[in-house]
């Protein structure tokens, strides 16, 4: 029997994904700034806010196959606001999400249609299942940086526009080392 090492793999150390066909993307406060209640001028547009590495294999158009990502969201206050990810409905909302939480802590923030919002608690060794339905983001809250796995279905698509158009009902912020949720 032939034993092939793993197309990729977890980075034990660097907490990151590995291997020839891993994709890397970042996203700077330049970038990322419209996600915030407010412009923080004092942030660099260079900031580092989050970065993706990601795996993609097969048809994508092709019902089944699965995407794998793995988010890195850097503890970065804007204006008291805690950093976050752009969220976003699937456009398919068939399909189902799952993230499993690494290390650091933070919230899965969660929306249905009719804008209930609320979270879960993400922290290393946490398992998410997110219905298709409901709007998801990711929210460092805490002062280290937080990885999160993540497998969806390549059909899934991602909604912006519908969460811009209905934002979450919650942001969250951090103050004296104090959460709140407003
Ligand atoms: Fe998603």
């Amino acid at each position: 029997m032939e034993v092939l090492k793993p197309k990729f793999s977890l980075d034990t150390g660097k907490k990151i994904l590995t291997g020839k066909q891993i994709q890397t993307a970042k996203k700077t406060y330049g970038e990322a700034k419209g996600f915030y209640k407010e412009i923080d001028s004092s942030l660099s547009q260079d900031t580092l806010m989050y970065e993706v590495f990601s795996y993609e294999e097969g048809d994508l158009k092709v019902s089944g196959n699965l995407f794998t990502g793995l988010t890195v969201l850097y503890p970065v206050l804007v204006k008291g606001e805690c950093n976050m990810t752009r969220g976003h409905f699937h456009h398919n909302t068939n399909c189902a999400e799952i993230y499993g939480g690494l290390s650091g802590s933070g919230l899965l923030l969660l929306m249905d249609e009719s804008h209930k919002t609320w979270a879960e608690e993400v922290f290393t060794g946490s398992i998410h299942y997110i219905d298709g339905r409901l709007a998801h983001r990711l929210i460092n809250t805490g002062e280290e940086p937080l990885r999160v796995l993540c497998v969806w279905p390549t059909t899934a698509g991602h909604d912006y526009q519908r969460v811009e158009e209905n934002p979450f009902g919650i942001r969250v912020f951090k103050s004296g080392g104090k959460v709140e949720y407003r």
